[in-house]
């Protein structure tokens, strides 16, 4: 890129959208300065590591690469590069109509999407090209609250539903970009992979009415679409959230809905407070990332160095004490029910330097049930030395703290707590039987791996 581009982070996080600060981004680096108001406010900072806490008037930098071309925090805030994302192909045919050329893939048209879809996301960073941009924004956001039924009055919902089939199920219907937008206000970009939008719902109806993100007597969710590629998946994944809710893991209301050939899971947003205001939240990914510029990607970790991280994590933020135990409760529940995609954008951190622990569950779909996705653990583990893979996680326990009592306890505790699942999974029609049993079969095999050590339900 040869010209520096400039951008600012504004926050709501208190009710009030204020300026965060200047960030700056040239070919070697991305720097991002406060400004002295918000030092002064003692207010949550753009990210944990980036925190006014540790860098004081300082400005905060970091060397940007291909594939981290803004701070690690900004990439949630940058529609993800699969085929079926929704906002990053709004925001590249917006992008294509303005330079009335097809965008180039790069460094500079990540940004210009980040300038188009970071804000309005999950946590409470947001990012605009300019200061004008964001006063813009907060303004018609708020209109779009002062009367959220009257899109659906208008019968925008069908210009929805036609965008959803079209993109998320291939069938051929043209759909108008402008009027989704008037429904829901401007999309704004979540991470992860299969196709999802940020709205509220009404929590009790079973086919899907859908609101603008923060309607009011209306739950705020992350709607996640069903890819046809993957029948069932979303059955799955509610089942999963249920299990770690039955055994007392805090888990987000959440419900499946269904409306002819589209499939939904509605998760309630714990990005927010009880009165809609912003909570920061960051990814595992992004607050290793910040902290060593080494890491680029979730498998340039072991599993055995993440207790050491965050033990380390803990030293410059006060991170509730019993993190490093849940997380190996989460990777022990993640073993169990075959989700190999346990990586570090799965797992997130809620609340600032003053106070940060892990969010609640999210996204801990069995993927292993598909074979090309049938990986033990998406964050790498060395099995060197071990007898078998039952002998790795039992001594991974001591990787995070735990002694090996408590280790055999958390053990037992999640082989309880998903001794009915393999039949819960056979019991999910939706789901093709061919996936049932693969999965069936692997949480088999993995029980009797652990049980081999002496530790039974
Ligand atoms: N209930 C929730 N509240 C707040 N943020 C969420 C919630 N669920 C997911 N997210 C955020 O949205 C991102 C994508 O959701 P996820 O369920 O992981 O989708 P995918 O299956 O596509 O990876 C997550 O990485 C997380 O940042
Ligand atoms: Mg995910």
């Amino acid at each position: 890129m040869a010209r520096n581009q400039h951008a600012v982070i504004w926050t709501s996080v208190s009710g009030e959208p204020e300026k965060m600060g200047d960030l700056l981004l040239s070919a070697e680096q991305v720097s991002f300065t406060y400004r002295e108001e918000y030092l002064s406010s003692g207010k949550a900072g753009f990210c944990l590591l980036g925190d006014a806490s540790i860098w004081g008037a300082d400005t905060v930098v970091y060397p940007v690469s291909e594939r981290i071309p803004v701070f690690p925090r900004m990439l949630s805030l940058i529609p993800g590069a699969n085929p079926r994302n929704l906002q990053r192909k709004r925001y590249l045919d917006l992008l294509k109509a303005r330079l009335g050329r097809e965008p180039l893939p790069g460094p500079e048209t990540e940004w210009q999407l980040l300038m188009m879809g970071g804000h309005g996301g999950i946590g409470h960073v947001d990012v605009f090209q300019d200061d004008i941009s964001a006063e813009q924004w907060y303004w018609s956001r708020a209109s779009l609250y002062d009367d959220p039924g009257a899109a659906k009055r208008s019968g925008k919902r069908s210009q929805l539903w036609r965008m959803l089939k079209r993109e998320v199920l291939d069938e051929n219907l043209d759909f108008d970009p402008q009027l989704i937008e008037q429904l829901l206000g401007p999309t704004p970009s979540v991470g992860g992979m299969i196709s999802k939008l940020l709205v509220s719902v009404t929590p009790t109806g079973k086919t899907p009415v859908f609101y603008a993100p923060g309607a009011s007597n209306k739950k705020s969710v992350v709607l996640k679409v069903e890819p046809p590629e993957y029948r069932g998946m979303l059955d799955l994944e509610a089942l999963c959230l249920d299990i770690h809710e039955e055994s007392g893991f805090e888990v987000p209301w959440h419900k499946r809905m269904d409306d002819e050939d589209l499939h939904f899971l509605a998760v309630e947003r714990f990005d927010q407070t009880a009165d809609g205001l912003p909570v920061p939240m960051e990814s595992l990914f992004s607050v290793i990332a910040t902290g060593d510029h080494k890491f680029r990607e979730t498998g340039d970790i072991f599993l055995e160095e993440l207790g050491g991280k965050l033990d380390r994590l803990g030293q410059v933020a006060n991170l509730a004490p019993d993190t490093n135990e849940q997380m190996y409760r989460r990777i022990l529940m993640a073993l169990l029910t075959g989700n190999g995609d346990l990586h570090l954008d799965n797992i997130a951190l809620l609340g600032g330097v003053a106070d940060c622990r892990l969010s609640p569950i999210y996204d801990p779909a069995p993927m292993r049930a598909w074979p090309r996705h049938n990986l033990v653990s998406a964050i790498p583990y060395n099995p060197e030395g071990y007898e078998d893979r039952g002998a790795l996680f039992v001594e991974l326990g001591g990787s995070f703290g735990l002694s090996d009592s408590q280790t055999r306890l958390c053990i037992h505790e999640a082989l309880a707590a998903t001794s009915s699942y393999a039949e819960r999974v056979a019991a999910l029609d939706r789901v093709p039987a061919r996936q049932r049993q693969q999965l069936v079969e692997i949480v088999r095999q993995e029980r009797l791996l652990l049980e081999k050590h002496g530790i039974s339900s």
